[in-house]
């Protein structure tokens, strides 16, 4: 018999099933194993603000907002179509009065943030980590979790498998973001191979 590594919380069947159609698209929800960790620490952190990059469909959005029902989450996403799918997901899922979906480049979106985030969960654009440390440190609540997705990537990231030459850079600003992270003294950093690599990093 096999044990699993990882059990996830009583989800809506809907929310199930629009993540597993979600796997087939080309930026998909968390992993299983990525969204078991993220709900674990966000019901271990209780954050009353938790900020999402990357909202996508608003899946992990929405289960993070089901996980926390104390919660409000604010979630920035870029394309068009993604934001919309979010607005509509969230409103089926009766969460939207708790979620702010903010459409636009997280570049410009973050610096304008005025709150704080006990819980943050980095799932944009992999070679812009690094660009949004600074500021997603700014935005951590005392002892607050940044949670950052895809960050060992296929394997890219340490080197066990070689990037096409279109993707070396992306391995290479994630590096630095591993780097940057795992050398600050403010941060207390686990990388888990959940998914292509999570890094947890809580502010001391
Ligand atoms: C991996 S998906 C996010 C998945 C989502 N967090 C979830 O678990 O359901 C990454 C998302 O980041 C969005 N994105 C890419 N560049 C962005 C940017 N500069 N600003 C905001 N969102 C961006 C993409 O459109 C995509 O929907």
């Amino acid at each position: 018999m096999r044990i699993s590594d990882f059990s996830l919380p009583v989800l809506p069947a809907r929310l199930l099933q629009l993540r597993e159609e979600a796997t087939k698209g080309l930026d998909p929800a968390a992993a299983d194993d990525v969204l078991a960790l993220l709900l674990a620490l966000a019901r271990m952190r209780s954050p009353s603000s938790i900020l999402e990059i990357g909202t996508a469909e608003g899946l992990t959005a929405a289960a993070l907002l089901v996980t926390c029902p104390e919660a409000r989450l604010v979630s920035i996403e870029n394309d068009p179509d993604r934001h919309v799918r979010a607005e509509q997901n969230l409103a089926g899922f009766g969460v939207s009065d708790r979620a702010e979906l903010l459409f636009g480049d997280a570049a410009e979106i973050l610096p304008r943030l005025r709150e704080t985030f006990g819980l943050i969960f980095l799932d944009g654009p992999k070679a812009q980590y690094i660009r949004y440390l600074p500021v997603l440190k700014k935005l951590l609540a005392p002892r607050g979790v940044l949670v950052a997705d895809d960050v060992l990537l296929y394997g890219w990231v340490r080197g066990q498998v070689q990037p096409p030459p279109k993707r070396r850079s992306i391995a290479e600003r994630l590096r630095e973001y591993l780097d940057a992270v795992l050398s600050d003294p403010d941060f207390l950093t686990f990388v888990a191979e959940a998914g292509e690599g999570v890094a947890v990093s809580v502010l001391r």
